[in-house]
This record gives structure tokens, sequence and C-alpha cells, in this order.
């Protein structure tokens, strides 16, 4: 069928291709909370500052401490509780009925979610912890869907001192007791099942299936979901209802040191291993909250806003959880992706709720482009009035799509750049008094000192290409990895000493006005869907299988996921592959990581190229996956291991197009 709306859309799209700057809206600008990004000549006092808009139980009297490089302080001698900011601080002004979250629910159920409700929940299951003999310092674990008992599940934890643990829904019950393990966590908060494209997952039993020989792990705390059946240890396992019910509806908020540890969120890492970054509280909250408010522009008596993340990565923590309710924001919180019941979900539900922020990532508007304008185009987003993006670098078309048919041209595009270890957003533009350039994240933050260094820690110049750095401490900045000081001190304080944190990006910057362009990972970390993914991790769990020998995997650029796993898998003895065992891999490293990690391309390899010095080279194996011409082979031990492997790789190829 010829669809002349779509073409025109193309041309206009293709003329769009040109303009390489987009000026804030005028209709934007003339209500927007900032007019001027100007950066303070005092950062540490900046954000002290911004500190003040918190309610503190001692006031503190000092910002930054560096006296014990590279572990920063911030505001170290006040006192305060997270949940109190988040939630007794509305309820106290009069806001318990406001609506914190409008739930929607995969099979049309809804459920509005006041401060005044997640307050008396918050309370209540932060008593039934206590009565299980959760203390302050006590590791709490959480792996929920997107329900709303998420929510109270981390402000229970972070009323009473105990910091959380949130596994992301889509990892494996595996991956779970991996983290749970490292943690030492004390608690698990669960659930009986999950709701997952019309179909109902079992959780409680998957998780009892690997949990069992953690005894640090006193309390299974079930929330009651789906209704799956699940076993209930007598000893171990509560019921989240019946414990909250037979809860006190008060708990006097723990007074906690601005640097008590308020999460641990494990993320991948150069090698298997994740690292758990530890953020603590009083600097996290007071960044989370100035960003969440002046990149979006909140003003909460007015504005609906969506962050579309899951709550078990760092942009659901700090941009669902935090940000959002220390502001006071009415949001929306949905239960699925973007393509179940139907492809045109997230619009619809946009439209019916009037939803004017927001915030997804470049994967999911390459998926809206693919599914065509016109699932967007049937529903009134008029409301709309600004829109966000995170995760990897958006592509410039999918980002003058975005513009032009979810914004209507008239919704100014946040680019936001950060980290799981950043805590909060850090390059961006402000959307009343900075123009966007499709694909560049903008600039630093006021008070925010990011950099692009070379080798030896020498600012490049604005143009060439370097390494990501942030120059000065911030107060989001992750505390340390959780128990491993001396890999956190590895990891970003070696490079450059520690006064300078490696971000793990290449990027260059724009010489007119500093623009940011983020490059990619420098370390051997893919990003799948704007997911952080470690290769060792994924290559680990293939090779933990009987029938494989060796494995090695790389990020495949990837029209739809930004990159894709792609594994070179060496089998055991005269083993064959076939597609049988591609299937049974993929399941394998399904069941050991999760769902996202499975490799979309399999090749069957005699042997992996390798240094003499027996280093997988992923480079030369990067350049066959993707065609390339091979560069230098000659440190290799074996050169002919490359020429079978390109035969394999075309060999695969052929196959699939016939
Ligand atoms: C890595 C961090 C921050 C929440 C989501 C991911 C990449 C993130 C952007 C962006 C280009 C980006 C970087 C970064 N990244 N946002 N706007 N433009 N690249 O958090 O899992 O900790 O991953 O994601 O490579 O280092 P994460």
């Amino acid at each position: 069928m010829a669809d002349t709306t779509s073409k025109d859309l193309g041309t206009e799209l293709e003329e769009l291709l040109e303009v390489e700057t987009f000026d804030p809206p005028e209709g934007f600008v003339a209500d927007a909370l900032v007019k001027e990004h100007e950066p303070p000549a005092d950062a540490v006092a900046f954000w002290a500052e911004q500190a003040r808009e918190l309610e503190w139980i001692r006031e503190p009297t000092q910002a930054l401490d560096d006296a014990n490089k590279p572990f920063f302080t911030w505001f170290a001698d006040g006192t305060i509780n997270a949940s109190v900011n988040c939630l007794d601080r509305h309820v106290a002004a009069g806001l318990g009925d406001r609506v914190a979250f409008h739930w929607h629910g995969e099979g049309g159920e809804e459920r509005d979610i006041t401060y005044g409700w997640l307050l008396e929940q918050t309370q209540r299951a932060a008593n039934a912890l206590r009565s299980r003999g959760i203390e302050q310092g006590d590791v709490v674990g959480i792996y929920l869907p997107m329900v709303p008992e998420v929510v109270v599940a981390m402000l229970a934890c972070a009323r009473i001192g105990a910091p959380h643990n949130v596994v992301f829904g889509g990892f494996s019950a595996g991956s779970v007791k991996e983290r749970m393990e490292f943690s030492q966590a004390k608690a698990l908060i669960t659930a009986d099942g999950a709701r997952r494209k019309g179909k109902t997952a079992p959780v409680k039993s998957e998780v009892d299936a690997c949990m069992g020989d953690l005894d640090h792990l006193e309390t299974i705390l079930v929330v009651r979901n789906t209704g799956t059946e699940c076993e209930m240890d007598a000893d171990r396992d509560v019921w989240w209802h019946e414990a909250l019910e037979a809860a006190e509806p008060e708990c006097a908020p723990a007074e906690l040191d601005a640097e008590h540890p308020l999460f641990i969120l494990y993320t991948s890492g150069s090698t298997a291993k994740p690292k758990g970054i530890l953020h603590t509280t009083g600097g996290y909250l007071t960044q989370v909250a100035w960003t969440h408010k002046h990149v979006f522009d909140l003003k909460p008596e007015e504005d609906v806003y969506w962050c579309s993340a899951d709550v078990g990565w760092i942009t659901g923590h700090s941009y669902i959880v935090y940000g959002p309710l220390l502001n006071g924001a009415t949001s929306v919180m949905w239960e699925g992706g973007p393509d179940h019941p139907h492809k045109g979900i997230w619009w619809e539900l946009c439209a019916k709720r009037g939803v004017t922020l927001f915030y997804t990532a470049p994967t999911a508007i390459r998926a809206c482009m693919k599914w065509g304008a016109e699932l967007v185009q049937e529903h009134d987003l008029s409301k709309l009035r600004l829109l966000g993006t995170v995760g990897e670098p958006i592509n410039p078309k999918a980002w003058l799509w975005y513009w032009k048919v979810v914004g209507g041209g008239r919704c100014p595009i946040v680019d936001t750049w950060w980290q799981t270890e950043t805590g909060a957003i850090m390059v961006t533009t402000l959307p009343g008094a900075q123009h966007a350039k499709p694909g560049s994240a903008g600039t630093p933050l006021p008070g925010i000192d990011v950099a692009v260094l070379d080798d030896d820690g020498t600012e490049v110049e604005h143009g060439t290409q370097g390494l990501l750095a942030i120059r000065e401490p911030w107060p989001s900045m992750l505390r340390g990895l959780y128990k491993e000081d001396e890999r956190f001190v590895e990891t970003y304080f070696s490079k450059w000493g520690k006064d300078t944190y490696l971000v793990g990006d290449a990027a260059r910057r724009d010489a007119e006005d500093g623009y940011v362009w983020v490059i990619g990972r420098i370390d051997d970390v893919i990003n799948v869907s704007g997911h952080r993914m470690s290769t060792a991790e994924i290559e680990s769990a293939i090779v933990s299988h009987p029938k494989v020998a060796e494995a090695a995997v790389i990020g495949q650029a990837d029209e739809d996921t930004g990159q894709a796993v792609c594994a070179f898998v060496t089998l055991e003895g005269d083993l064959e592959g076939s597609d049988d065992l591609e299937a049974e891999l993929r399941e394998h490293v399904a069941a050991k990581i999760g769902k996202l990690a499975r490799p979309k391309r399999m090749i069957w390899a005699d042997d992996l190229p390798k240094t003499r010095s027996g280093k997988i080279m992923r480079r030369l194996l990067r350049d066959i996956a993707e065609g390339r011409a091979l560069g230098d082979v000659t440190t290799l031990r074996d050169p002919d291991v490359m020429a079978q492997l390109e035969g394999k790789v075309k060999e695969a190829q052929a196959d699939g197009e016939g």
C-alpha cells in the first residue's frame, strides 16, 4: 500500500538531517525554570546550596571532603532520611492525596498510588522488616516486577537505613542469588509471579530453586502479585500483605548520616564479576532532586511525568523513584514493555494520562520508528512538552523522528548522559537555555566538570577524540564498590590518579560550543538496548556449559539494539555445532544471567584468535563479525585461525540469507 504520510515524513526527516542545531522552542522558553546555562564559579558552594532544598534532620555544615581521595564524601556531618524527603515532607505539606503514580498493569488494571498511601505502606513495610530482625546497615534484596510495591519496598529500606539491592526482574534467579551472596543480604523481597506479555512467569519458585543454601538470607517477603502457586518455607518466608497488615502503621524514620549507604546496584564491568555500585544518601538525593527538576523542567503541580525504564536499573532508581518523589511529582508507572498488548500502548497511556514529560531510551525509539508513525499519531499527544533519552548515543535519524512524530516539533529533547556510577545526570542540555544537537548529549551540567582527555590526562583539543573523564567530585558519585575498595580505586582512579574519574567512554567535543559526543565504551562492556552487559560475564556463562571449551563474546553493531551479543564458541573435543545446540546455549545463558544476555548470533569456531600470551583478540572478531577488512594479524599465535573463521562467518551469512 502506498503510504503518502510516511513518505512525506521520510522526506521531511531527510531535510531535517541537514539542521545541526535546534533552539529551544519559543513556547517552551517562556515558562522554563532555567533560561540561562550558567556554570557556577564555585561548584561545591552551588551543590551546598542545592542540598538546602532537602529536609535534613541535622543540617550539614560542610559539603565536599576530599581528605581521603578517591573516597570523597559530601555533607558528611548532616543527618537525613530519604523516605522522609520523598514522602513525609509532602504529606505534612497537605499533599497526601496527590497521586505519586498512575499505575497501569499489563491487563488493563489501574491503581492510583497517592503520597499518603505510600507513606502508610512504607512505614508498615519498614516495621515488618524490623520485626524480622532487619537492622540499620543490613542489606535487603529486592526482585520485583514493575508494581507499586517495589517503590514501597525501596523506601521501607531507606526508612530504617537498610541499603537495598534491587535486581532487575529480567535477570535470572541465578543472578539474584549471586547478587544476594556478594552483598550478604539478610532478606529478599520478591513476588509469587510476574505478568509478562499476557503470560504469567513464576518468580518465587525459581528463586527457591537456587536460593536454598544462602544461610545469611533469613527472610523472604513475598508479594502476592499473580496468584501463582508457590511454596512458603515456614521459617524463612512471609507473605508481604500479611506482614504489612500485622505491622504498626507508624515507624519513626532512622536518623542517618548523609554518607549512610542508601543502596547497592550491581552493574556489569570488564570482568565476569558484576560491580556493586554503592550510593549514599545526602549527596545522591541532592543531585537527583536538582537534575530531575531542572533537566525535565518539572512543575509538580501541572506535569505528568513518565520514565519508561524499569526500577531495576539506575534510571529507575534515580528517575522513577527518588527524583520524582523528592520533587512531589505525579508519574505514570507502566508494568509492561512497549509492545504489549499492542505496539501503540505507550502513546495510548500518554494520551490517557496527559503525559507532559516523557523519558525513554534510543532503542525504544528505534523500535517505534520501525512500527510506524501511525501508531503514535493516532493518539492525542498534545500535552507533551518535553522529551528525554538515556542509555546510549542516539542516532540523529531517531532523534529527529522522536522530535517530529512524538514531540510534534514543539518539544525540546534532552539527551542525558550519565552512568550507574554517576548516580544522576551529568551531561545534557538545560531545555529552556540551550540548543540541542541531534546525537550529542550537550554540555556538562552546572557544577559538573566533565572533560575529554588523552592517555596522559591532558585535555585534548575540541574536535579530537579522547577519553571521557570527570575531574571534580560530584554529590551523587558512587562512594565505592561494595566491599571491593581496591577494585574501586583500580577501575576508576588509577589511570590518571585519585582526582580524576575514568568514565570508560570515548568522546569528543565540538569546537564552537563544547558539546559532547559520546562514541561508546572503551572496555569489554557492551551496550545492548541501553543495557550494560559484560562480555566476560556472558563468556563465563557460555563456557559453564559442559559441551563448550571456550568462548569469546563481542558486541556487534546492530540496527535495532545498538549492539548485539555475538558469540564465537569452541566446542569440546569433536563435537559439532548445530541449531539445537545453539538454542540450548542461548537458553543456558538466559538461565545463568537473563534473557537479554542471550547471544543473537553464534559462530562455531575451531579455534579463537589469540596473542602469543594467550589473550583473545576481540578487535579481530569484531572486524570479522562486522565484515571489515582484517587489521594487523601478525601478533597472532596462529594467523590461520582467522582465515578459518572468516570462512565460517561467510557460510553462516549465506545460510541466513538462503
Ligand atoms: C553507559 C552507562 C545512565 C542510565 C542508563 C545506563 C552509555 C548512557 C548515554 C547517552 C551516549 C550513553 C555510556 C555510559 N550512555 N547514556 N545519553 N549518550 N551514551 O547506565 O548501565 O550504567 O551505562 O551507557 O556508555 O558509560 P549504565
